[in-house]
């Protein structure tokens, strides 16, 4: 199992459509891809066509034995998912206690699964730091950050940077991270200017060329479908592709 953490220290980047879309991208590469949504916001599921009032997910508290294969769903694009589920406050904090009690929740579910050694599991997580976070960062062997081309999202590589390294510096099982831009516009400037700087900073690290802000991906959200199914030939479905490509190139994820 080669677990890839999505993230961000900022919300509304693109973190959930990016995991969605991501995976159905390196599925195509020929690997077994599944998806975990360890965000309350639930969100994920929806790029997969799940009814929006299906309240099954890991947080449900009817799943037998707690057994995360129960919440196990298969989308229609080859990718399985695992949904968030929906639960009131009190539910919510009960499953939160849990994960706070047991440093090795997420992977002992993960291992529940029997996914093979070279399977894919990509998690999205909520915004910032947090017991989500935690829980996916001591067990991740990929990071994908996600920023936005503006000042806000430039200024937080520091902190992202040292959350990152506080969680995976003493582990050799840990590939490395990137950075990926999204909803770039290259017809402003500002953000082709933060587009040069993080390449500046980054170097390596940082992903060559961005995911563009394309009216398709919010379309594509809007019919429930990953935006390569939706319009293959869009410019987010070719910068999705280039990413999973370049994913494959510098971390060898999919066999
Ligand atoms: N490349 C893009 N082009 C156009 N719209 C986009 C693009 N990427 C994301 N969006 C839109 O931006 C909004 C936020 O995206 P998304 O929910 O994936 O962000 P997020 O980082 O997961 O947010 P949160 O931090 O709340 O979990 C959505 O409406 C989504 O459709
Ligand atoms: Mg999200």
């Amino acid at each position: 199992m080669r677990v890839v953490a999505v993230i961000s220290p900022k919300g509304g980047v693109g973190k959930t459509t990016v995991t969605a879309n991501l995976a159905v991208s390196l599925q195509r590469l020929g690997g077994k891809v599944t998806v975990v949504d360890l965000d309350p916001q639930n969100a994920l599921r929806l790029h997969f066509g799940m009814a929006h009032d299906d309240p099954l997910g890991i947080a449900s508290e009817n799943l037998p034995n707690n057994q995360w294969q129960y919440a196990l769903m298969e989308s229609r694009y080859g990718v399985d998912f695992l949904p968030y589920g929906i639960v009131n406050e009190r539910q919510r904090d009960r499953f939160e206690q849990a994960i706070k009690a047991n440093p090795d929740w997420l992977l002992m579910h993960l291992n529940s699964l029997g996914l093979g050694e070279t399977d894919v599991v990509l998690i999205d997580t909520p915004p910032g730091p947090g017991i989500y976070l935690q829980q996916v960062l001591r067990i991740a062997n990929i990071g994908i950050v996600i920023l936005k081309p503006d000042a806000a999202s430039y200024s937080t590589v520091p902190a992202i940077e040292s959350l990152i390294a506080h969680y995976t510096k003493d582990r050799r099982d840990f590939l490395g991270h990137c950075y990926v831009l999204n909803q770039m516009d290259a017809s402003k400037q500002l953000n082709r200017d933060v587009f040069g700087m993080l390449r500046a900073q980054l170097g390596s690290r940082f992903v060559p060329s961005a995911i563009h802000r394309d009216e398709a991906v919010s379309e594509a959200l809007a019919c429930q479908s990953p935006v390569s199914y939706y319009a293959q030939y869009s410019s987010a479905t070719h910068d999705v592709q280039y990413l999973s490509n370049w994913i494959q190139q510098n971390f060898g994820l999919v066999d």
